[in-house]
């Protein structure tokens, strides 16, 4: 048995004795695996260009179809149980983990009926932070709901449902790189998306490629994004862009102006006269930009080599010019950089909380994460029970089993 087969039995189990009306033939499973992001960070709400991977780490949902209008909800990383009517979605409540759930039925209404309910319970098994479990959490309830109420499910149209849940219903500004990776991923290959017009390829690796290892490294520090710099660095954005555009062009800006809508010519004639923070974001914005498209190529080419470097300098701009990590986050950087084996490294997320990660070489990873174990708490003690190492593979996107 898989360590995922002995989790689905587990969360049958709990299922079924917490609900005793239900049948162990009426259990369904959905796998909504954590996203990394090797590069092309912090840029998905400027519409830019970003690559992103699955990990075989992931939030399973066990759950039975609830003939009812109703959700009731139980989860093994968080305290008591969700309860609410589809047809009248409470409101968001502060820190409360049904937020997702109610999220996903909020944004389904739009365009559905939802007569049928779900009974469920869930769990993720990575800390979170910086790993996407809120997407996955998300995408986990629109898959049961589109079951339970015979929608087709569409990738696609979850895209945009997931961003209705996170952008309108929790009130994070962030872009569709998250659920976008979590949707459409394959294994063994890498997503690149532009988010501009959505379009995307998964691109698969040149043979030649050496075979490498996803290192998680949580920090021991979650904390939710909305109370962190991430809806205020996306404000300043905006703002680089639309000096950019003021200085560019003796016009007025178009509405939702972001990055994106800036030329690569445009930053370069004019970034010398922008304030320090817009210099900065802006900086960051346009070396993604380059980072991705060189990215694919060493990608394609099974330069892993180049693919690594081009990470570890993905992570250097997102301390220098996006001005995020923490003290935490930026010495588990730094120690990965030095390390051998390690092809490249950077936060995972938004940087201001979770997880580093590295692509490394499979032969180096027992040395990597006992170096990590002795030097890391040694340096932050505060963390030394809670923090994590996850050696791990890329894997498929989410799918009802
Ligand atoms: C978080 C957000 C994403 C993206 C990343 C940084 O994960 O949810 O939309 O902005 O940070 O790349």
């Amino acid at each position: 048995m898989t360590r995922d087969d002995l989790r689905i039995e587990k969360l049958r189990s709990i299922l079924l004795s917490s609900f005793p009306q239900l049948t162990p033939e009426s259990l369904h499973v959905v796998k909504s695996p954590y996203r990394v992001c090797p590069l092309g960070a912090h840029v998905d709400h400027q519409l830019g260009l970003v690559t992103g991977m699955t990990v075989d780490r992931n939030v399973l949902l066990v759950y039975a179809v609830h003939p009812k209008p109703e959700v009731r909800l139980l989860s093994v990383n968080f305290p008591g149980q969700v309860s609410f009517s589809l047809d009248d979605i409470p409101a968001k409540q502060e820190l409360d983990w049904g937020n997702y759930a109610r999220g996903a039925a909020y944004a389904l209404k739009k365009k559905y009926t939802l007569s049928n309910g779900i009974i469920g319970v869930i769990e993720g098994n990575l800390p979170v932070g910086g790993l996407s479990s809120s997407a996955a959490v998300g995408i986990a309830y629109l898959l049961a709901l589109e079951q339970a109420n015979n929608i087709k499910p569409d990738p696609i149209a979850n895209i945009e449902w997931d961003r209705q849940i996170e952008n309108e219903y929790i009130g994070l500004n962030n872009g569709i790189l998250d659920q976008s990776t979590i949707l459409l991923s394959e294994t063994n290959k890498l997503l690149c998306l532009d988010c501009q017009d959505s379009r995307y390829e998964l691109v698969p690796p040149a043979p030649s490629l050496p075979s490498f290892n996803i290192l998680v490294v949580y920090s021991g520090i979650s904390k939710f994004l909305g109370k962190t710099g991430y809806n205020s660095r996306v404000a300043e954005c905006h703002l680089a862009a639309l000096e950019l555009y003021r200085l560019a062009r003796n016009q007025d800006p178009p509405d939702q102006l972001r990055l994106r809508h800036i030329s690569v010519e445009e930053f370069r004639r004019f970034s010398g006269q922008l304030n320090v923070v817009s210099k900065k974001r802006s900086s960051h914005f346009f070396g993604e930009l380059q980072r991705v498209q060189q990215g694919m190529e060493a990608w394609r080419q099974g330069d892993l080599d180049s693919f690594g470097r081009l990470m570890t300098a993905s992570g250097a701009s997102s301390i220098e010019n996006y001005e995020c990590g923490s003290p935490h986050l930026i010495t588990i950087y730094e120690l990965l950089r030095s390390l051998s084996g390690v092809y490249g490294t950077r936060f995972s997320g938004a940087g201001f909380r979770g997880c580093c990660i590295a692509f490394i070489d499979p032969e180096h990873a027992p040395a990597i994460c006992r170096r990590i174990e002795k030097e890391y708490p040694r340096r932050h003690p505060d963390i030394a029970d809670v923090f994590e190492i996850h050696v791990c593979n890329m894997d498929h996107g989410a799918r009802i089993l």
